[in-house]
């Protein structure tokens, strides 16, 4: 089964409707690892509305499993991530009116740009992940940057509004799981996955890692943290 990436971005969201120094995300970090995490995932966004430089400086020092940093493709944070060498990055969109990452990055937008910030980011030894929909183009587009994951988005397949859809978004992802892997590259999936939807996704062929955030943080509000990773890990496997 996909090992856990815990998106702890939400943790920096309550600190930061204070700006106090509390409840800090290198706590939780500690907390996700010790309930099974295999991974943190943080988002350092361009307005820092939750994740600052500071969390992720000391994350660098304090995870001991792997870091992965999401970040918009940009001058700024390429260079941030060359000092602070996570284990690997995600290249996520950004717009600053959206309330969280809406869909998948167009790599065929600005591909040669793309391509030159996944060398860049390389050339510093940090492995490169793009998220991406489960679109045959944009798997054929992250291929050509010579990137070695993508992550595909689940958003489509979690706010299905029917059995039906559903299903045809699970397919979508089936499908876009095998042509990547085909390819060559390394897939994790991501965003809207919760204790109830995750259980299929998780099995679908060849998926490494599936990144949460919200529904996680979301239980721990009421079991605390280490309990609620330790039901995603229950729930990935189907015994939730
Ligand atoms: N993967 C990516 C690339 C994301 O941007 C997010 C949201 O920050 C997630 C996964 C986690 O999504 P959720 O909080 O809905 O679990």
């Amino acid at each position: 089964m996909p090992s856990l990436g815990v998106n702890i971005d939400h943790i920096a969201t309550i600190r930061q409707a204070r700006r106090t120094v509390e409840p800090d995300p290198v706590a939780a970090a500690v907390l996700a690892e010790l309930g099974g995490a295999d991974g943190i995932t943080v988002h350092l966004r361009e307005d820092r509305r939750h994740i600052q430089d500071r969390d992720v400086r000391i994350l660098r020092e304090t995870v001991r499993t792997h870091l992965n940093l999401e970040m918009a493709p940009t001058p700024e944070m390429v260079s941030i991530a060359l000092s602070i060498k996570p284990d690997y990055v995600t290249l996520v969109p950004e717009r600053r009116e959206e309330i969280t990452t809406e869909g998948g990055i167009d790599l065929l937008a600005n591909f040669e740009r793309f391509r030159e910030i996944v060398a860049q980011l390389q050339s510093g030894g940090i492995p490169v992940s793009w998220f991406i929909d489960a679109d045959l183009a944009q798997i054929e587009a992250a291929v050509k940057t010579q990137a070695q994951f993508i992550e595909l988005h689940t958003g489509k397949y979690a706010e299905a509004q029917s059995e039906t859809t559903r299903q045809q978004e699970l397919e979508v992802l089936r499908l876009g799981c095998e042509q990547a892997i085909a390819a060559g590259l390394r897939v994790n999936l991501g965003h809207g996955l919760t204790y109830t939807n995750v259980y299929p996704v998780a099995c679908l062929p060849g998926v490494e890692e599936l990144n949460i955030g919200h529904t996680i943080i979301s239980r721990a509000v009421f079991v605390g943290l280490e309990r609620a990773v330790r039901d995603m890990k229950l729930a990935i496997t189907g015994q939730l």
